[in-house]
């Protein structure tokens, strides 16, 4: 790597350091160590992820990296200061809980800076930089890794809360695309990994969207995608907050379903199956769906299902399936 690149990953490891030391240790970070305990997080938690906090000063990074010896204009491109209008410099994260981003060899590429009231926005992020690309990581991978390997299986969610709640529930194989859609490189890099990818995005639009997008991703490059649901509204974090770690990981992510299913409620939501026109047309788009599983004994589930509701013979459905599959190649 170059130089400067050295030089931003040196900054950011002294920066967790002192922003994990000063929400720990000091009268300033004792709001948002109440904040983070309110939340949930326990003390060991905090540390496992070194969570910090960014105090409400103007300068304080400013004249902190500059004792250690950074070029200012260095740590600007590495999204730790920021320039005024009057070309000064002044911290960029200010007064906000501190989530470092590791990258896959647990080092800090990047934070993730959440405000303590309703302030907009909500969170603050490192810019791309050097070193760190944030379509080609995964939060949480590097302490997720091993619990991926052993079960062949990844739990993936949105936030880095959300990441950080599971594994503190017990869901360990966890980790996060940090609220941006999931790429084919991250999709990739999961696939080397896992057979199985259990999506738990916040069950709200933006979510459901978001999980019929990363569920397609991850069927081409050939994991096999199941769903775990939540009532409307809530996000892991909250469920885990709401009902506990032990129902989370028993009706969450064990309770989860197939990716076939969650489309077919999905689909069956945006036609009128009370007339026969749209009741059609859902079985087409349901018979799209159906034909891309690979395994004919879910394939044959599907049919089932369809058959039963909808008083067709498998056999037809089983022809229309032969036909789209041929299609396919
Ligand atoms: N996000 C962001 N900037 C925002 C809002 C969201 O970068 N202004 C990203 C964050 O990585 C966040 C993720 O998108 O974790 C999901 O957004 P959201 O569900 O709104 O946030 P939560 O993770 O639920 O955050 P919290 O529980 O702290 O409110
Ligand atoms: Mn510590
Ligand atoms: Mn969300
Ligand atoms: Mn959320
Ligand atoms: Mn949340």
């Amino acid at each position: 790597a170059s130089q400067e690149a050295q030089n931003i990953l040196e900054a950011h490891q002294w920066l967790t350091k002192l922003y994990h030391h000063l929400l720990k240790h000091t009268k300033e970070g004792r709001e948002a160590l109440q904040y983070l305990e309110q939340r949930g997080l326990s003390e060991e938690t905090i540390d496992a992820f070194q969570i910090g906090y960014a105090p409400d000063a103007k300068h304080f990074v400013v004249s902190f990296l500059e004792k250690k010896g950074f070029h200012p204009q260095t740590m600007v491109k590495a999204g730790l200061l920021s320039v005024t209008d009057e070309n000064k410099y002044i911290d960029r994260f200010r007064g906000r809980v501190i989530f470092p981003i590791r990258n896959h060899q647990g080092k800090t590429v990047a934070f993730s800076a959440r405000t303590l009231s309703d302030q907009k926005p909500k969170y603050i992020n490192s810019p791309e930089t050097e070193i760190f690309h944030k379509g080609r990581m995964l939060f949480n991978f590097d302490l997720a890794r091993p619990h991926i390997r052993k079960m062949s299986e990844a739990v993936l969610v949105e936030g880095a809360f959300d990441a950080i709640a599971s594994y503190q529930a017990g869901v360990q194989n966890v980790i996060a695309t940090l609220g941006t859609a999931l790429t084919d490189f991250q999709a990739s890099l999961l696939r080397r990994y896992v057979d199985t990818v259990i999506i738990c995005y916040d069950a709200d639009s933006a979510g459901l969207e978001a999980t019929i997008k990363a569920a397609s991703l991850l069927k081409k490059v050939g994991c096999y995608v199941k769903i775990a649901r939540m009532e409307q509204g809530m996000d892991p974090d909250d469920y885990i907050q709401t009902y506990g770690s032990e129902s989370f990981q028993k009706h969450v992510i064990q309770g989860n379903i197939t990716y076939m299913s969650f489309y077919l409620k999905y689909l069956r939501k945006q036609f009128n199956l009370q007339t026969e026109a749209d009741r059609i047309r859902y079985i087409e788009k349901a018979l799209d769906q159906i034909s891309t599983v690979d395994k004919p004994v879910e394939r044959e589930h599907y049919v089932k299902d369809l058959a039963d509701e909808f008083e067709l013979s498998r056999e037809t459905l089983h022809q229309e399936i032969r036909y789209r599959r041929r299609k396919m190649g």
